[in-house]
């Protein structure tokens, strides 16, 4: 099947195109490699190195004619989001519809987008299901959840669409620079014998998901199920006890400094599953201590 896949690059969509690939399907992957590595793309699948809102999108899409969307490029920075806000409206609102116009223009039968569980931002009904209350927090939530709508308004009767919010996803090829993912961080500083940093007093939890049980969702997608879904493990974890679980997994003692809570951070979070396990028969296969383990061992391999 032929598959567009914007964001190819980057720490997910590189390893949904090798899944991809592996499966047998013609790939073509979109990516400006901002953020995303060139190498990680699958030597098998194309690569068109473009940013999503340039008009040229509209050849590409139209050559390619992809029957399958998978939209993973975006800006993802909460900071920078708050900071320039025009800049991610222009990416992750523009940019998107650039691609939404094309893919109904060029009559693909599906579009899947990949969204975050940031979307519930603060809440008490912990794991949150797909119809807890919706709580942006900065201007990438609110355009993540703006775009949802734009998708599933301008796909009516023209395409099927499906959602996946996802929770904290950690694996291989995360970046550990800059506001990336708190495990790719402590991970790699670990390794390098870096101090590690906690913002607040560390009771704050997330909802952390491999990378593997993400791409095993995504790929699910591809041939059935429509609408909006959560993926995540729906287990609460501390930052202490990630914390605890790193110095288990590497043996290591680091040096730890609490700095003060970031004001807006969300306090808990977590993501109910039923809804995809009960319609695709999804669940996640890795716990935390499989999935650091892996993670530390490439984070280790890579130095
Ligand atoms: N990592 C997580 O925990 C997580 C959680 C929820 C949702 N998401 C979403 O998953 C998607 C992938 O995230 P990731 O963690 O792999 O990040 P990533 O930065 O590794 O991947 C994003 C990719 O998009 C590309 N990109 C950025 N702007 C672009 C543009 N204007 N045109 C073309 N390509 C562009 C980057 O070069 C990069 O390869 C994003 O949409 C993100 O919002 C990630």
């Amino acid at each position: 099947m032929k598959i567009l896949v914007t964001g190819g690059a980057g720490f997910i969509g590189s390893h949904l195109v090798d899944t991809l690939v592996k499966d047998g399907h013609d790939v073509l992957v979109i990516d400006d490699l901002s953020t995303g590595k060139k190498e990680y793309v699958n030597k098998k699948a194309k690569l068109e190195v473009l940013d999503i809102s340039s008009p040229s999108l509209s050849k590409v899409v139209a050559d390619f004619s992809p029957v399958v969307v998978y939209h993973l490029a975006a800006q993802k920075n909460v900071r920078t989001s708050l900071e320039n806000p025009m800049l991610d409206a222009k990416i992750n609102i523009l940019g998107s519809l650039n691609l939404l116009t094309q893919a109904i223009k060029n009559k693909v039968d599906k579009f899947i987008f990949v969204s975050t569980g940031g979307i519930y931002g603060d809440t008490d009904i912990l794991p949150t299901t797909e119809v807890g209350e919706e709580k942006p927090m900065s201007p990438y939530i609110l355009n993540k959840l703006t775009f949802e709508k734009y998708l599933a308004i301008l796909s009516q009767g023209k395409m099927k669409w499906a959602v996946l919010r996802l929770a904290n996803v950690y694996g291989q090829r995360q970046d550990p620079y800059g506001e990336a993912g708190v495990i790719s961080i402590f991970l790699d500083n670990v390794i390098k014998n870096k101090k590690l940093y906690i913002n607040g007093d560390g009771q704050q939890t997330r909802d952390y998901v491999y990378i593997a049980d993400v791409i095993s969702a995504l790929t699910k997608f591809l041939s059935s199920a429509e609408g909006l879904y959560n993926v995540g493990t729906g287990r609460e974890i501390s930052l202490l006890d990630l914390l605890a679980a790193i110095k288990k997994i590497s043996g290591r003692e680091p040096e730890i400094q609490y700095r003060p809570a970031i004001l807006g951070e969300v306090i808990r979070s977590c993501l109910d599953f039923s809804k995809v396990k009960h319609d695709l028969s999804w669940q996640p296969q890795y716990d935390l201590k499989q999935g650091l383990e892996l993670t530390y061992r490439w984070f280790k391999e890579k130095r």
